[in-house]
């Protein structure tokens, strides 16, 4: 991640530019963006490390121990757009790998100046002197909060020589999340990529699976794929879920084995450079559906389906959830599960949310940088209805977000004995078109027929 294309140097420092400007429409200041510290996992062992994704975003610098700070208010000849990072020592480098060092970062990466970090408290209050605000992550972080402190107490300390220090404090991320929440061409090319890479980590547990198996088992399959083909990380903690602890909704891989009539339901995916996929799949570890699977299985993927359908630009963020709701409410009824005695239609098992013992989450959301994804779900300029909510925001073209579905059933007196301790879910990741969506996940396929096919073939 730290040799990045001439082309992707200029991508960030678009986005930096980007930011500039809306700063200096909205009266000038400075902002300043850390990346995220190096955490201790135990006695002289970090977790692995990953950048902040505001700071990546703005940057493509991965290395630890950095700020970005962008001046709005520099005069013309002013350096704008400034990182510090580590300096250059060859000692630790020795240990721990090679550093740009600030003048190495400033020309790769395209910042007007660079300094080394240890000199961040020297040159912090000269950039924030004079300036009308500070643009920053609010309350986010002690750390930030406790530095920014102490540079506007250094510049106060100079009030009787004239100098103001900012009057102003701003929560930056708004902006920032805005700008993540359309992706650009950059972005949709990696999140293909990590798309592609993910779809066969599933191919490859969908083809490995036997009954006998552990959980682990299967998830090392998807974890040696997805750094076999480059990827960095998984994107979040990977779920491998047999039979009943498919119902456990945030199931960690286990111990369990894999026994013959059980449904997988594997929720797992990796991070490419800096970008999460998100898939679900779910398929018999015989390589068979049950009838009973079959009939809960082909619901949800004609939830999922009307879902994608539904998923355009100009529609609300709801859309895509509303048209699965309506499926899935209606597959209740005809299975049973929900009383038809109680209710008599897809509509009043919405209306009296008869649905949410069985489907307990929403449809999608955002997926970028983090696999939950910057940016607003709701349009905060729209009127409030009257439960106090503000509308669901438009779709757009270049937004990303996840489609997944599910339905998970646990024993209960009321509900067909046939269907007990199933959970299925499937997922899918979008990007929103003009006309519709394009599916960057599907080189898995969701088809049961064709899963019952891919499986064949390992056999
Ligand atoms: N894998 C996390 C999610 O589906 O939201
Ligand atoms: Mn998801
Ligand atoms: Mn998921």
């Amino acid at each position: 991640m730290n040799s990045q294309t001439e082309s992707a140097i200029d991508v960030y420092r678009a986005r930096r530019e980007r930011v500039l400007a809306a700063l200096k429409l909205a009266g000038g200041g400075v902002a300043i963006v850390p990346t995220a510290p190096e955490v201790m996992r135990n006695r002289d062992t970090d977790y692995p490390y990953r950048h902040d994704s505001y700071f990546y975003y703005l940057t493509g610098f991965a290395e630890p121990e950095a700020t970005l700070v962008l001046d709005a208010s520099a005069e013309e000849g002013e350096p704008s757009s400034i990182l510090f990072c580590r300096e250059k020592n060859a000692e630790r480098e020795t240990w721990e790998g090679f550093r740009f060092g600030p003048e190495g970062a400033r020309d790769a990466f395209s910042f007007d100046a660079a300094f080394a970090i240890d000199s961040i408290d020297e040159h912090m209050p000269r950039f924030i002197a004079d300036s009308p605000a500070l643009h920053y992550a609010l309350g986010t972080s002690a750390e930030l909060d406790a530095k920014v402190r102490g540079w506007l107490s250094a510049v106060r300390a100079q009030s009787r020589s004239g100098i103001e220090a900012p009057s102003k404090a701003q929560n930056l991320l708004p902006l920032l999340d805005e700008m993540r929440l359309v992706k650009d061409a950059h972005e949709i090319a990696i999140m293909r990529r990590a798309g592609s890479i993910s779809a066969v980590a599933h191919r490859r547990a969908m083809q490995a699976c036997r009954p006998g198996l552990h959980e682990y088992e299967l998830e090392a399959e998807l974890l040696y794929t997805f750094r076999r083909h480059g990827a960095q990380a998984p994107a979040y903690g990977s779920i491998v879920a047999t039979g009943a602890n498919a119902c456990v909704l945030h199931y960690p891989a286990g111990n369990a084995i894999i026994q013959e009539h059980d449904l997988i339901l594997i929720d797992a995916a990796c991070e490419l450079d800096g970008y999460a996929s998100d898939i679900t799949r779910t398929f018999p570890a015989s390589g068979r559906f049950t009838p009973a699977q079959r009939e809960l299985y082909d619901i949800v993927l004609a939830a999922q389906s009307a879902a994608v359908d539904a998923t355009r630009a100009g529609v609300s963020f709801d859309a895509p959830h509303q048209a699965a709701l309506r499926v899935l409410s209606q597959g209740l009824l005809d299975t049973g599960i929900v009383d038809k005695n109680k209710f008599a239609t897809a509509d009043d098992v919405i209306a009296q949310r008869a649905y949410s013992r069985f489907y307990m989450h929403r449809t999608g959301h955002w997926i970028g940088m983090d696999v939950h994804d910057a940016g607003d779900y709701r349009d905060h300029e729209g009127p409030l209805d009257d439960q106090g909510a503000r509308p669901w925001r438009t779709l757009k073209p270049g937004m990303a977000l996840t489609i997944e579905p599910g339905l998970y059933v646990r024993p209960a007196d009321d509900v067909p004995e046939r269907f007990w301790n199933t959970g299925i879910r499937i997922e899918d990741d979008a990007i929103v078109t003009a006309t519709g969506c394009e599916l960057i996940t599907r080189e898995v396929p969701v088809d049961a027929s064709e899963i019952e096919a891919l499986m064949r073939a390992s056999r």
